[in-house]
């Protein structure tokens, strides 16, 4: 079966084509940058400017940002991730740079980025990079679990050392608790289906692997409508590992708060470049962004403006891959870009 681009606006994120398949580690494995172009575009990255990579993963992005910077005019890019694989991936790729000094790489959430630039007394930043979701190498590493091809243990954790894992969730939650992730998160239509037939296959014994789970995933949703999701390109399994992926790293709740700090950290001028993979992150995104541009909200009859709001961004568009781009990396085609740049707040009218 081939994803390659039958539906080209799904809401979840696609895995990976068969012939990318998992590898027993994530060994040989690229991850290209997803919409490189668009990124490079939307930040400007300038010679002398300082910028965050905050999910660094493999160093795609942040290899063609540091190319574009000149330590001796003060230009750096600090990396953070908190999967130390996708950090020693970053390390070889960016190797050049890091010993120039251009790149820094922190093992560090992006929530706490404000934290990070303080300690290295970094007021403000020219341009942050969000590229949420998940890598390839992560994704083609069995051993990781995020992946409903091959077999390995439900893990599913972006940082190895979190507190959570989804072998945990699907064994412990109660039923409704299950349901509503997979309502929330995956957007899944059988979503009490799968919770009921979770619960009854963790009484005969724990759920243990990617296999299981897909199996019961299976066993759930009617052939029918197998089916019609094998048709639109998408494994029936998607939706429940998307789910539990974002209950596990807690992900819409980081991208909420990283999108807060990362605007914080940004100096009058300085731009916000996001991707995002499915319809939920998306939708934050863009809300965020929209808030952030937002000016006066007084009704259209006060002929004055009384509520003083002014607008703190200037909205820089949104982009999408193209046809080529989704047939070189199939990975690439739920992709949504949007980028922003915040304004210096102009004052509120004096009242006459
Ligand atoms: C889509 S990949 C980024 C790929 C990267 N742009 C490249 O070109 O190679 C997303 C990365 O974000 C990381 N990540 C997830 N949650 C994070 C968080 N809260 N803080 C920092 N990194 C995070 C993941 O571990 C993963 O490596």
């Amino acid at each position: 079966m081939s994803l390659r681009n039958q539906n080209p606006n799904p809401k979840p994120h696609p895995e990976a084509p068969a012939r990318a398949a998992p590898a027993p580690e994530a060994e040989g494995v690229e991850h290209r940058p997803v919409l490189l172009h668009e990124v490079l575009a939307h930040l400007a990255v300038r010679p002398e400017g300082a910028y965050v990579d905050a999910t660094v993963g493999g160093g795609g992005h942040a290899y063609e940002i540091a190319r574009r910077l000149d330590p001796d005019r003060g230009g750096r890019l600090i990396g953070l991730d908190v999967d130390p694989k996708a950090l020693a991936a970053a390390a070889g790729r960016l190797r050049e740079f890091l010993k120039k000094g251009t790149v820094e790489l922190v093992r560090a959430s992006y929530v706490d980025l404000e934290k990070v630039l303080k300690e290295r007394g970094i007021a403000g930043v020219d341009g942050v990079l969000l590229d949420l979701g998940l890598s390839s190498l992560q994704l083609a590493d069995r051993e990781r679990g995020f992946s409903f091809r091959g077999d390995g243990p439900l893990d599913m954790r972006f940082d190895p050392e979190g507190p959570l894992t989804a072998a945990e969730i699907l064994n412990a939650y109660p039923e409704e608790e299950l349901a509503r992730i997979l309502r929330e998160y995956g957007e899944e239509r059988y979503a009490s289906r799968i919770a009921g037939e979770i619960v009854r296959a963790r009484a005969r014994k724990p759920i243990e692997t990617t296999r299981e789970l897909v199996e019961l995933v299976l066993r759930a949703i009617p052939q029918p409508a197998q089916r019609a999701s094998f048709r639109r390109g998408l494994h029936p399994a998607t939706r429940t590992f998307q789910a539990l992926r974002i209950a596990v790293n807690r992900e819409l709740e980081n991208v909420e708060r990283g999108l807060e700090t990362a605007f914080r950290s940004l100096k009058p001028g300085g731009r916000l470049v996001v991707i995002s993979f499915h319809s939920l992150e998306d939708r934050l995104v863009k809300r965020f962004m929209q808030a952030k541009a937002q000016g006066c909200v007084c009704p259209p009859e006060v002929p004055i403006c009384r509520c003083g709001r002014r607008p703190e961004a200037k909205l820089l568009g949104k982009a999408t891959p193209t046809e080529g781009e989704i047939a070189e990396n199939p990975r690439a085609r739920s992709a949504r870009l949007r980028a922003l740049e915040r304004v210096r707040p102009t004052p509120a009218p004096a009242p006459a």
